[in-house]
């Protein structure tokens, strides 16, 4: 199907839509400047993952996720949200959108403004002592971040940690508890920038599928699962998005 028609299609939707859902990955802010992760220039195409950023590997030592950090943790302090982020906040404002399941850790969607994000992989917002769980603000510790090796806890000297979920750990039980239930009860579920490669947020599509949702998908390559898609839009979500909205307000 051609894109005009597309998100015509997809707008008339989300119209009619009882509870539209969106779940998001890394390629809705990758036109805000952060790298996605798979893929020809994917982060993990220049680090591997199993070393900078699992749970095994950060208990292990935990230098190394803080060398990658810094390599490439700056960005999340500067970057900014593009117009798809700001397309699903104004959809909300228009109760269009009922919430957003984000698998990003940037928090560009609610500085886009959206009130009803569920974080099913943490923030990088926030920092925590492994060892007292005692919580920083991310921004607030910039200096230490960046002199220590491996930052450490004013409280009990336990080695920090962002609030992301590093492979091999579980996700944020009520965070991923809330998106089952989003899923479940969503007749439309769009999925923005997210190769879904990853369990268990990958298997969120294939329940709302099965409870009875319709699903579209905006990401500017093919991906292994636009089999499963009602509606697909290859390109940028900062140019598919804000149509989309745009084809909301003017025909419907
Ligand atoms: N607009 C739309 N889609 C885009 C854009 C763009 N401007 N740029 C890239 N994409 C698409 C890519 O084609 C790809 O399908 O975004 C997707 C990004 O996929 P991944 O890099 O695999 O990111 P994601 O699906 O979010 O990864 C899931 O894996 O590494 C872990 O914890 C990390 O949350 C992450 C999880």
């Amino acid at each position: 199907m051609e894109a005009y028609s597309a998100i015509m299609s997809i707008a008339h939707e989300i119209k009619h839509a009882r509870r539209t859902v969106a779940l998001t990955g890394a390629g809705i802010s990758a036109e805000s400047g952060l790298g996605t992760f798979r893929g020809k220039d994917g982060l993990w195409s220049k680090y591997d993952p199993a070393v900078v950023a699992s749970i095994e590997s950060f208990k292990r030592d935990p230098r190394k996720f803080w060398e990658f950090a810094r390599e490439i943790g700056w960005i999340f302090l500067t970057a900014k949200p593009n117009a798809a982020h700001i397309a699903l906040a104004e959809l909300e404002v228009m109760k269009r959108l009922d919430s957003v399941i984000t698998q990003n850790v940037d928090g560009l969607h609610q500085r886009a403004g959206s009130k009803r994000v569920i974080e099913i992989h943490g923030n990088a917002g926030r920092i925590i002592c492994t060892r007292c769980l005692a919580e920083y603000a991310t921004e607030k510790i910039v200096d230490r971040i960046a002199r220590e090796d491996v930052p450490r806890c004013d409280r009990c000297g336990g080695s920090l940690k962002p609030d992301v979920i590093l492979f091999g750990e579980p996700l944020p039980k009520r965070a991923f508890d809330q998106a089952l239930k989003k899923v479940r009860s969503a007749d439309l579920l769009i999925a923005v920038g997210t190769s879904l490669e990853v369990y268990p947020a990958a298997s969120l599509p294939e329940i709302a599928k099965k409870s009875g949702a319709k699903i579209v998908s905006i990401d500017s390559e093919r991906t292994g699962w636009d089999d499963l898609c009602d509606y697909k839009v290859s390109g940028p979500a900062g140019e598919v998005l804000p149509r989309i909205v745009q084809a909301i307000r003017i025909t419907f």
